[in-house]
C-alpha cells in the first residue's frame, strides 16, 4: 500500500512538472531534473511518460495507430502520452488531467475507426495501456483475467497454450484491444453460439473519475452493464476484465467458396439472405463482396465469397449445407479441419504463419487495408434483386476498387438474448449486419475525400433496404457521419441522434449511468454518452 502511495505521489510530481512545462512554464530540462531529484523510482516513472520532446514520443504514439488516415502531420497530437504500468499511474494521470483541464483519451488496441483513442481537438493526454496487458487463464474454472491493454490475439494464444477446447467469444482480427472490443459489444466467430464479448465478460476492474478502483460488486450492476457495450471512453478507464471461457471442439471446420456474377453469385446471395440466420448456432455465415476483373474477358465483375466457421467436423457440416443451402454446392475440397485457434489465422489469411503472430500487436492485417472509412447497417427484411444489382453497380465505380462489403448473418443465440441484457441492442429480428469498408493506399491518401464521398453515396443508396426507425449501426464501427457531440458542451438532444442508432432504447439507461458515475463529464469525446445536467 505504501509503495502504491509513493508511486502515485511520484507520478503526480512528474505529471505536475510535466503539465506546467506543457503549458510553457517549465523548461524540459527542469522537468527532467525535477524527476531525478524527487524520485527514487525515477527509472520506472520516467519510462511511462512521453512528452513531445522525448525521442520515443512519435514511436509510442504511432505504435498502435491502426488507421493511417490519422497518422498525418495535421492530426492533433497529445501533449503527453502515459503508458501506465501500475494502477497508481492511472490515478495520478486522471488527477492531474482534471486539475489542468486536459482531456484523457484511453487507448488499448488503437482500432477505433475514427481514432478517438488518440485524437482530440482540445489539449489532451493519451493513456495507452500497452504496458497493462497480462493474461491469466484459469482452465479449471473456465475464466481468464485479462488486463485491458491485451489484444485478442494474446488472449487466444494464452488460452490455446493451456487448452485446445476452450476459447473466448472474441473478434476475428487479432490485434484488436480486448477492452475497446468489449466496450462496444464485440462480435466474432463464436457470437451466434455464445453472444458478444460483452455477454461473456463477467467482472471488471475499473477506475473512475475520482481515482476509485472498482470491481463488479463495488461499481454496481448498472455501471457493469454499461461498460459491456455502451461504447469506449465514456465512463472511466477499464483496467481489466474477467472473461468467461467457452467450449469449442478440438477440431473445427472452415470453408470459403467464391462465385462471380457469371457463376450465379446474385441468386446465391439472395438465397443466403433467406437462410443464413437460420443455420446452426455453430456457424457464423458471412458473404464478402468486392469488384474483380473477370478471368473470362477481363471485364469488371463482382466476386462473392461465402465463408463460415463450423464448430464440428466436415462430415457433420456437409449434410447440413446440402440440406439447407444446396445451391452453393459446398464440397469436401472447399473445407478444412483445423483447431479453433488456427481458424483465427485462417480468417485473417495467415494460414501458414506460426501462432506467435497472434502476439504481434503492430502487425498490420492485409485484410481491410490501412487507410479506411467504415459504415454499418442492419437488415431485417431480405433485399431485392434490383436493390442488390444497384449495390453491385456502385461496387464497379472507380473509387470502389478496394471496397469490401460483408453481410454477416445474425440469428443463433443473438435471437434469444434480450435487447437490454447489455447496451448492445442488435439482437432478435436482424437477418444480418452489413459492413462497408472503403479503403485506399498511401499514395492515394491525398484523394481520401473521394473514397469517403463514395461510402456516403452507397450508404444513402442503401437507405430504403435497411433498418428504418432509427437506422441501426454498430457502436464499435465508429462513424461520426451518423452524429456527434459538440466539442464543448455535450447535449442529450444532440447525442440521442447517434445514441439511438448504436444503442436503441438502452441509450437512456446509459445516460443515467453516466450522470451518476461522471456527472461533470470528464471522460468525453465526439460520441461519448452525455450526463444529464
Ligand atoms: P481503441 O484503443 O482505439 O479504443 C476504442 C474505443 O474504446 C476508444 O473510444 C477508446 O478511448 C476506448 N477504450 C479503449 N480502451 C479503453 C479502456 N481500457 N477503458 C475505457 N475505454 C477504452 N469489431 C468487432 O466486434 N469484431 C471484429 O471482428 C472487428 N474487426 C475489426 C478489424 C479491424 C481491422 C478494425 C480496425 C476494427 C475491428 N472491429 C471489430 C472494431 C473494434 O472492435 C473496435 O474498433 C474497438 O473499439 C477496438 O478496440 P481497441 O481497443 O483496439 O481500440
Amino acid at each position: 500500500m505504501k509503495s502504491l502511495q509513493l508511486s502515485m505521489l511520484l507520478l503526480s510530481l512528474v505529471l505536475a512538472a510535466l503539465l506546467s512545462f506543457s503549458m510553457g512554464a517549465l523548461p524540459h530540462e527542469d522537468f527532467l531534473q525535477c524527476l531525478s531529484l524527487r524520485s527514487n523510482d525515477s527509472s520506472t516513472i520516467s519510462s511511462v511518460i512521453y512528452t513531445r520532446n522525448n525521442p520515443s514520443y512519435s514511436t509510442v504514439l504511432e505504435f498502435t495507430i491502426r488507421n493511417l488516415r490519422f497518422n498525418s502531420t495535421n492530426t492533433p497530437k497529445p501533449l503527453v502520452i502515459v503508458t501506465p504500468s501500475r494502477t497508481s499511474h492511472f490515478q495520478a494521470t486522471i488527477y492531474y488531467s482534471r486539475k489542468h483541464g486536459l482531456q484523457i483519451r484511453t487507448r488499448s488496441g488503437g482500432h477505433d475507426y475514427k481514432g478517438l483513442s488518440y485524437i482530440a481537438k482540445v489539449p489532451f493526454v493519451v493513456v495507452d495501456l500497452v504496458n497493462f496487458r497480462s493474461v491469466d487463464v484459469d482452465v479449471e474454472n473456465r475464466v481468464a483475467w485479462v488486463q485491458a491493454g491485451a489484444i485478442l490475439g494474446e488472449v487466444y494464444y494464452r488460452i490455446a497454450k493451456k487448452s485446445r477446447t476452450l476459447s473466448f467469444a472474441g473478434g476475428v482480427f487479432h490485434s484488436i484491444g480486448v477492452s475497446g472490443f468489449i466496450s462496444g459489444g464485440g462480435f466474432g466467430l463464436l457470437f451466434r453460439k455464445y453472444g458478444t464479448g460483452g455477454d461473456n465478460a463477467i467482472d471488471a476492474q475499473f477506475i473512475d473519475v475520482n481515482g476509485r478502483i472498482l470491481d463488479r460488486k463495488s461499481m454496481g450492476e448498472d455501471l457493469f452493464w454499461a461498460i459491456r457495450g455502451g461504447g469506449g471512453g465514456s465512463f472511466g478507464i477499464v483496467l481489466a476484465r474477467k472473461l468467461k471461457l467457452v467450449p469449442v471442439p478440438a477440431t473445427v471446420t472452415v470453408f470459403s467458396v467464391s462465385r462471380t456474377l457469371e457463376q450465379n453469385a446474385t441468386q446465391l446471395i439472395l438465397r443466403w439472405q433467406e437462410i443464413a440466420h437460420q443455420l446452426p448456432d455453430e456457424m457464423n455465415p458471412d458473404v464478402s463482396m468486392f469488384s474483380v476483373n473477370s478471368t473470362q474477358d477481363g471485364r469488371k465483375t463482382i466476386l462473392a465469397s461465402f465463408s463460415s466457421l463450423f464448430l464440428g467436423t466436415i462430415d457433420e457440416l456437409l449434410p447440413i449445407m446440402q440440406q439447407r443451402f444446396p445451391e452453393l454446392g459446398l464440397s469436401r475440397q472447399d473445407c478444412s479441419e483445423i483447431s479453433w485457434i488456427e481458424s483465427i489465422l485462417y480468417f485473417n489469411q495467415l494460414q501458414n504463419q506460426p501462432l506467435e503472430i497472434l502476439l504481434n500487436r503492430t502487425f498490420r492485417n492485409p485484410v481491410g487495408g490501412q487507410y479506411y472509412k467504415i459504415k454499418s447497417d442492419y437488415v431485417k427484411v431480405p433485399i431485392s434483386e434490383t436493390a442488390l444489382n444497384g449495390l453491385f453497380s456502385r461496387l464497379s465505380d472507380e473509387e470502389a476498387s478496394s471496397v469490401i462489403i460483408i453481410f454477416m448473418a445474425y440469428g443463433g443465440i443473438m435471437d434469444r438474448i434480450p435487447e437490454d441484457a447489455t447496451p448492445f441492442p442488435h439482437r432478435a429480428g436482424n437477418l444480418y449486419k452489413i459492413y462497408y469498408n472503403v479503403n485506399w493506399q498511401e499514395q492515394d491518401n491525398v484523394n481520401s475525400q473521394k473514397y469517403i464521398d463514395w461510402s456516403r453515396k452507397v450508404y444513402n443508396y442503401m437507405t430504403p433496404f435497411v433498418s428504418k426507425s432509427s437506422r441501426e449501426a454498430y457502436a464499435n464501427y465508429r462513424d461520426l457521419d451518423i452524429g456527434s457531440n459538440n466539442v464543448g458542451i455535450t447535449s442529450y438532444t444532440q447525442a440521442i441522434v447517434w445514441g439511438r442508432k448504436y444503442f436503441k432504447n438502452n441509450f437512456d439507461r446509459l445516460v443515467q449511468v453516466k450522470t451518476k458515475i461522471d456527472p461533470e463529464n470528464f471522460f468525453k469525446h465526439e460520441q461519448s454518452i452525455p450526463p444529464l445536467h
